[in-house]
């Protein structure tokens, strides 16, 4: 039985599959409408979500199968004191895979250390969000054509976003890929991630403070909010939340074929004026995340469909 709690589970090779599975069922929706008949996904979530929650529901019943679960710990047990050990026990009697996301770093590791059936980190604290860099793996190649030999400036909070941290893991594995840091002094890329990832595997990369200094060189924009949910003061949060903010003017700076990608949700940091640029691809985005949560939920299931 395989669980997803970080985007190197698999190596490239298996993304690669992975991601060429997403692109056929892109193409070929009907094919797969019943891959997943008679199977249940539980989706466990102590904390907010609307994206990953509802891609990984949208992705199931795309696959003809049904879904389950909670979208907040005040809604469970868990706000009666339960343990997400027994929580998962409880849920493999109910359903056959699971997503959890939780505000706590390794809570769905430990999950998968009690349960009988595949879990899905879908996002614990400020750790990991796999399938958030699965979905981004697969925008950028679909846009890009490639995920190797590339520059991604990664910009906003580097400190809190997990996706940012993710994404980082996973893209060290390829080639050419250079990143650009663009973040505040107080919401820089934490040190592990910079001396135990990106120095560690020889990736050329820069820090940065002003976005206007970046966009030339890049093939990727990748933006992220600041994470009010992590700050432990609001002053700080309210210092932090508008440094960055993308607007029409900003993106003039950028190369024709240079993408924008955001996990969402936006706060101030792009302006929607950027939303009708055809570079600006967060809602595309989204609509990736459901093709490659679906591959992954046949994946891990192990089921074939041809
Ligand atoms: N990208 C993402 O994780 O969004 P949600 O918080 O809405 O799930």
């Amino acid at each position: 039985m395989r669980h997803l709690m970080s985007p190197l589970d698999f190596s490239v090779e298996e993304l690669e599959k992975l991601l060429d599975l997403a692109q056929d069922i892109e193409a070929n929706r009907e094919k797969y409408a019943h891959a997943c008949a008679g199977k249940k996904l539980a989706t466990l979530f102590y904390e907010p979500s609307t994206r990953t929650r509802l891609s990984h529901e949208a992705a199931m019943l795309n696959l003809g199968g049904s879904v389950l679960g909670f979208s907040s710990a005040d809604s469970s047990s868990a706000s009666k004191g339960e343990s997400v050990s027994d929580t998962i026990r409880t849920v493999s009697c109910y359903a056959d895979i699971c997503a959890m996301r939780h505000p706590k770093e390794g809570a769905p590791m430990v999950a998968c250390q009690h349960s009988s059936i595949p879990v899905i980190n879908a996002g614990d604290g400020g750790h990991q969000h796999p399938t958030q860099t699965l979905t981004d793996l697969l925008t950028i190649r679909s846009l890009k054509g490639r995920l190797n030999n590339m520059t991604i400036g990664l910009c906003g909070d580097l400190k809190f976003g997990r996706t940012v941290h993710s994404l980082i893991n996973a893209l060290v594995r390829y080639e050419g890929i250079r990143f650009v840091l663009i973040s505040p002094e107080e919401l820089r890329l934490p040190e592990y991630i910079r001396h135990d990832v990106l120095d560690k595997n020889q990736i050329p990369y820069e820090e940065v403070v002003r976005l206007e200094d970046a966009m030339p060189s890049l093939d990727i924009l990748y933006m992220t909010r600041v994470q009010k949910e992590r700050f432990f003061n609001e002053e700080d949060y309210v210092r932090m939340k508008d440094f960055y903010i993308l607007d029409k003017e900003k993106m003039k700076l950028a190369p024709e074929d240079m993408y924008v990608l955001h996990p969402l949700p936006r706060v101030n940091e792009i302006s929607v004026e950027v939303d009708s640029d055809p570079r600006a691809a967060y809602f595309r985005q989204v609509q990736y995340g459901v093709y490659v949560r679906m591959a992954l939920i046949l994946t891990l299931l192990d089921i074939h469909v041809d």
